[in-house]
């Protein structure tokens, strides 16, 4: 049977990687983000590449009424979603707590928690009607250990961890699945997000380093969608081979190499 899948901050990066691997094998996806543009032409290229369906929902995750309004909105063969990638984030800023901009911390708090806890929130009672369906929350090694000058977005990681726990065990009566993946440095437009579009900057958290790619966590989020029924990941890790968690790095692995 066809499925459906939704999934957030699919214009860039693990989100973008995560619709072409769902719809490789055969999704049909919802892919949201602010970037109008990047949707339409990423929904163009899978479409015409895996033969799905393809519905691009431009909208701000941090609007309250519109995510509702949005999904309330889907047409009818459209609610039938059986997999919520819940990706949509950011970090804003690298700062200590003393000199961090609250608007930065504010952006992350609004984004990566509350626009998470939204569309969860609208999009879980249509599982719930069909006693199916599969969360997976993407968190990161930020959400394991806190690091110098990440406070903040730590912090919005670690309550992602908290509210993905919290959510497996109210749905378990559903019979939904909720699954959490934690990457390590993944090269994206995080860090140019991060920096504010300094590129010189943006290169500095992977210097020395082969880091992960979009696609290597789309394949590990495609590995815990694709167990059978009865089998829950509840949590998955993946980092570098030269990142041991949020703090420690061999930075000279591709010069050796
Ligand atoms: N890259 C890493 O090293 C890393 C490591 C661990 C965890 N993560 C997590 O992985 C997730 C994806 O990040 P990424 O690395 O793929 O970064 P990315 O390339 O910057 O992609 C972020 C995505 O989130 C969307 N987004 C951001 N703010 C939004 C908002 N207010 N409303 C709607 N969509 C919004 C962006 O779309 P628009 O800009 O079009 O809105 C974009 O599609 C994030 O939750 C991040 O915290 C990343």
């Amino acid at each position: 049977m066809k499925k459906t899948a939704l999934i957030t901050g699919a214009s860039a990066g693990i989100g973008k990687a995560t619709a072409a691997k769902l719809a490789q094998n055969g999704f049909d996806i919802i892919i949201t983000g602010r970037r109008e543009r990047l949707l339409r032409d990423l929904g163009e290229k899978l479409t015409s590449q895996f033969n799905v369906k393809v519905l691009e929902l431009p909208f701000d995750i941090r609007d309250q009424a519109e995510v509702f309004k949005q999904i309330k909105e889907l047409p009818d063969n459209w609610k039938q979603i059986d997999v919520l990638v819940n990706n949509a984030g950011l970090a804003a800023g690298l700062d200590k707590f003393q000199d961090a901009d609250i608007d930065d911390w504010e952006t992350m708090i609004d984004t990566n928690v509350k626009g998470l806890l939204y569309i969860s929130k609208a999009v879980i009672p249509l599982m719930i009607k069909r006693k199916r369906g599969h969360i997976v929350n993407i968190s990161s090694t930020a959400g394991k250990e806190v690091y110098f000058k990440g406070n903040v977005y730590c912090g919005t990681k670690h309550a992602v961890d908290a509210i993905n726990k919290a959510m497996r065990i109210d749905l378990l009566e559903e019979g939904i699945k909720v699954t959490s993946v934690s990457p390590g440095l993944v090269e994206t437009e995080f860090s140019l997000v991060r920096f504010k579009g300094d590129r010189e900057k943006a290169g500095i958290p992977y210097a020395g380093i082969e880091p992960l790619t979009g696609e290597d966590v789309a394949d590990v989020i495609w590995f815990a969608l694709n167990r059978p029924d009865h089998v829950n990941i509840n949590e998955i890790i993946v980092t570098p081979k030269a990142q041991a968690n949020s703090i420690y790095f061999n930075r000279e692995q591709v010069i050796r190499e």
